[in-house]
């Protein structure tokens, strides 16, 4: 249903911002920070000129990617901005609420739509207008909204403007993030999205990362991140932030070229076989922390995750992972159960690396 030029808008804000998290049937409605969408973005600012930018599951009157990339439209240089709300997203706070003409006095409700920017008319910075302000960036007849049948980002509907996208950025439901991924890819698309940390162990995600087709952006501190969120936050009073939820194992995932990608990774331990012990069911050496990889060991290691944000493919190679059904691809197929990394068998050996990435220097030090 093609609606546009019909709309009138009412953004209305709920008083009540605190969902029941009983009536969200997925726990997916966590929102990002302004803050942390700057933070990781200017990273990637060589990317967008004259680019067609997508965010797939953002409702522009509540989500800040919209914000961000509408405020930044003309310094990037975008040629589109396009976003999509979902109708399955509950109710949270500041959503928009549409009265369509031919509605009659039905209650008006969430519904899926669409917001297309192609020009933000530079406002000389006197700060009367925000230009993220959506009511006033749709008085520009360049500037459409028009009503969606879903907004699910699997609809064909949604696919079509994918199709049109450059780039994707969004933070997408992370109950959907292997088949949210999987679209992209196949789509062969550019994007920067956030995600679990443990998606890189998804078998439908390593292999991927393994082959440089994608990787981890700069991230979160302490790969933990708060959310604007209707759940209950369980973090401490340290961590606490009123109207958020502290989300830990969080990061950026993405398939454009940043600049640490390419930076060597300084390495200053030297091998030696009491400090890197060999696991018992694949020949590899346990390096417990990023720093500790030892520059002149030319064989496999295993590594932690947070590595991967260090991870330069023209230093080094994935070899694979420590464990689970991609493990056995490498000839693991003794798979232990648990952090197991370093305890000992009761021959004294190591077991598997079942945390661990497997890596090799492609340049071990000869001296
Ligand atoms: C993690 S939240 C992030 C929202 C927003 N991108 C942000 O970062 O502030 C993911 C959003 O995707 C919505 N969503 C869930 N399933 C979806 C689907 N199939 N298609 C599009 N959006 C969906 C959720 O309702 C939720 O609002």
């Amino acid at each position: 249903m093609q609606m546009s030029c019909l709309i009138t808008i009412n953004q209305k804000y709920m008083a009540n911002k605190n969902l029941n998290a009983a009536k969200v049937a997925k726990k997916d409605e966590f929102y990002t920070q302004l803050s942390d969408i700057e933070r990781e973005l200017q990273h990637y600012w060589q990317h967008f000129r004259g680019k067609v930018v997508l965010c797939n599951c953002d409702d522009p009157y509540e989500s800040n990617f919209f914000k961000y990339f509408a405020l930044r439209f003309n310094q990037l240089g975008l040629k589109k901005l396009i976003c999509t709300c979902y109708n399955g997203s509950p109710v949270t706070g500041n959503e928009l609420l549409l009265h369509f003409e031919g509605f009659g006095d039905e209650e008006p409700k969430k519904i899926a739509y669409k917001v297309e920017i192609t020009e933000v008319k530079d406002e000389n910075g006197d700060g009367a207008v925000d230009l993220s302000d959506v009511r006033y960036l749709l008085e520009n007849d360049k500037n459409v909204m028009s009503i969606l049948q879903t907004g699910d980002f699997r609809s064909n509907e949604c696919i079509e403007l994918l199709k049109e996208a450059d780039i994707v950025v969004t933070n997408p439901p992370f109950s959907l993030f292997r088949e949210y991924i999987g679209q992209l890819m196949e789509y062969d698309k550019k994007f920067l999205i956030i995600g679990p940390q443990n998606a890189i162990h998804y078998k439908e995600v390593f292999p991927l990362i393994k082959n440089n087709q994608l990787w981890l952006g700069y991230g979160f501190k302490g790969c933990a991140a708060h959310f604007y969120s209707p759940y209950e936050d369980i973090a401490t009073a340290a961590n606490h932030r009123e109207n958020m939820i502290r989300v830990s194992g969080v990061t950026w995932f993405t398939n454009l070229e940043i600049s640490k990608r390419h930076e060597m990774l300084v390495m200053v331990c030297r091998y030696s076989k009491d400090d890197y012990p060999k696991y018992d069911n694949f020949d590899a050496i346990d390096v417990s922390k990023t720093i500790d990889i030892p520059c002149d060991y030319d064989g496999i290691m295993g590594v932690p995750d947070t590595m991967l944000y260090a991870f330069n493919p023209e230093q080094f190679e994935i070899i694979g992972l420590g464990n689970g059904d991609l493990a056995k691809e490498i000839g693991i197929t003794k798979n232990y159960r648990g952090r197991t990394d370093l305890a000992y068998t009761k021959e004294g050996k190591h077991k598997c690396p079942y945390s661990r990435i497997l890596i090799r220097n492609k340049h071990p030090q000869t001296l």
